[in-house]
């Protein structure tokens, strides 16, 4: 036992809408096929929202789920992050509905907008928080709704985002715990590689209205494709090393699901086996600041995290921003700090 203040995970829940968009739908709807979109990127369904569906529902959902696991009352939460590229509105943020919603009447509550990276650098502020001592508990979601964002007509990126949420409590002790250690990073330079440009203040609301493709999802996809196999992989082996770990020591990479390609060449590079990478995108997609905290849900479920397991999570995504953590996965329970 170390007097060392650790953010633990205590309890994670996680939401998709109900509707599934498979990849027969699609078919009929741009020029694809099944075969293309299994073989270039592991997906073969989504789920999306329907009318009457927000981020802020799908965040919603998964924050309850994390609370009723920890038995925690809403209005216990000091703070909530809702980690997001596709917020129910500009402002005010998303975390804001959410904290209303809940009843977390104490709670500070804000965005965070790091796209796909979303969640890794929301657990990452948020553990700053419990580290110091400021804050007890923590509530940081990844949450999107992308199919509201996408071209319909465009099958280069209509068949790889999708939607919802996942959600995670972190709460102290002195047991190790959470994060131990990470690397992130932003290449600003990258910005043009994937972006959706209409939405903000570039577009003033007195004048006329933004063509439509600026309001969709634009994206280099090869391009992308390149810089997430690198960045992913020394992102990890950076942390990796910062823990003072080798990667044959971490038992489960959880890395975001945007092609499973990208997880296949992350493999290769540690010469490790896939069964040691955590896939879920087949049934998911690419679902940007929730596919990790999805994909740590459903890696639990399935009980491929036992207590004391070491896992390393690794992100790309718009900015550009990246970056990898090394968790200790030891959820508790832990007596009162
Ligand atoms: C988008 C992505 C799947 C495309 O796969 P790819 O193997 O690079 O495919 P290409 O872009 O080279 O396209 C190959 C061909 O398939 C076609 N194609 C693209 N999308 C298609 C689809 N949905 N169905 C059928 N054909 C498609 C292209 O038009 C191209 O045809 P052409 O050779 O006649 O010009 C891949 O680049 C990717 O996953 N990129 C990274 C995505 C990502 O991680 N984004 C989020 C970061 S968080």
């Amino acid at each position: 036992m170390s007097e060392q203040v650790y953010a633990a995970i205590t309890a994670w829940g996680f939401s998709v809408p109900e509707k599934v968009l498979t990849n027969h739908d699609l078919e009929r709807m741009v020029e694809t096929s099944d075969e293309w979109i299994r073989t270039r990127t592991g997906i073969g369904e989504r789920h999306v929202v329907s009318e009457g569906e927000f981020t802020s529902t799908l965040a919603l959902a998964a924050a309850r789920k994390a609370l009723a696991q920890a038995n925690l009352p809403a209005a216990e939460l000091d703070l909530i992050i809702v980690c997001t590229a596709t917020p129910d509105y500009p402002f005010p943020a998303t975390a804001c509905i959410v904290q209303e919603q809940l009843g977390a009447t104490r709670a500070t509550a804000f965005d965070l907008e790091a796209a796909c990276s979303g969640f890794v650098y929301g657990l990452n502020v948020a553990t700053q928080f419990i580290k110091t001592g400021a804050m007890k508990n923590i509530l940081v979601i990844g949450a999107e709704t992308l199919s509201r964002f996408v071209n319909w007509k465009d099958r280069t990126t209509c068949v790889l985002f999708a939607d919802g949420a996942g959600a995670v409590l972190l709460q102290p002790s002195h047991e190790q715990s959470g994060i131990l250690s990470f690397y992130s990073a932003s290449s600003g330079e990258g910005a043009e590689l994937i972006i959706e440009r209409a939405g903000g203040s570039r577009y003033p609301a007195n004048q006329p209205m933004p063509p439509q493709h600026d309001c969709y999802i634009h994206m280099a996809g090869q391009e992308v494709f390149k810089q997430a196999v690198r960045v992913m992989g020394d992102d990890s082996m950076e942390a990796i090393a910062r823990a003072g770990l080798h990667p044959s020591q971490i038992d489960l990479f959880i890395p975001h699901q945007a092609n499973v390609r990208i997880i296949e060449a992350m493999a290769k590079k540690f010469e490790l086996p896939m069964a040691k990478f955590f896939v879920n995108i087949e049934y998911y997609g690419n679902t940007s600041a929730a596919s990790i905290p999805i994909a740590l849900c459903e890696a639990v479920e399935q009980g491929k995290l036992k207590p004391g397991a070491l896992v390393c999570m690794a992100a790309f995504g718009a900015g550009i921003t990246h970056g990898a953590l090394v968790i200790r996965w030891n959820p508790g329970p832990f007596g009162e700090l």
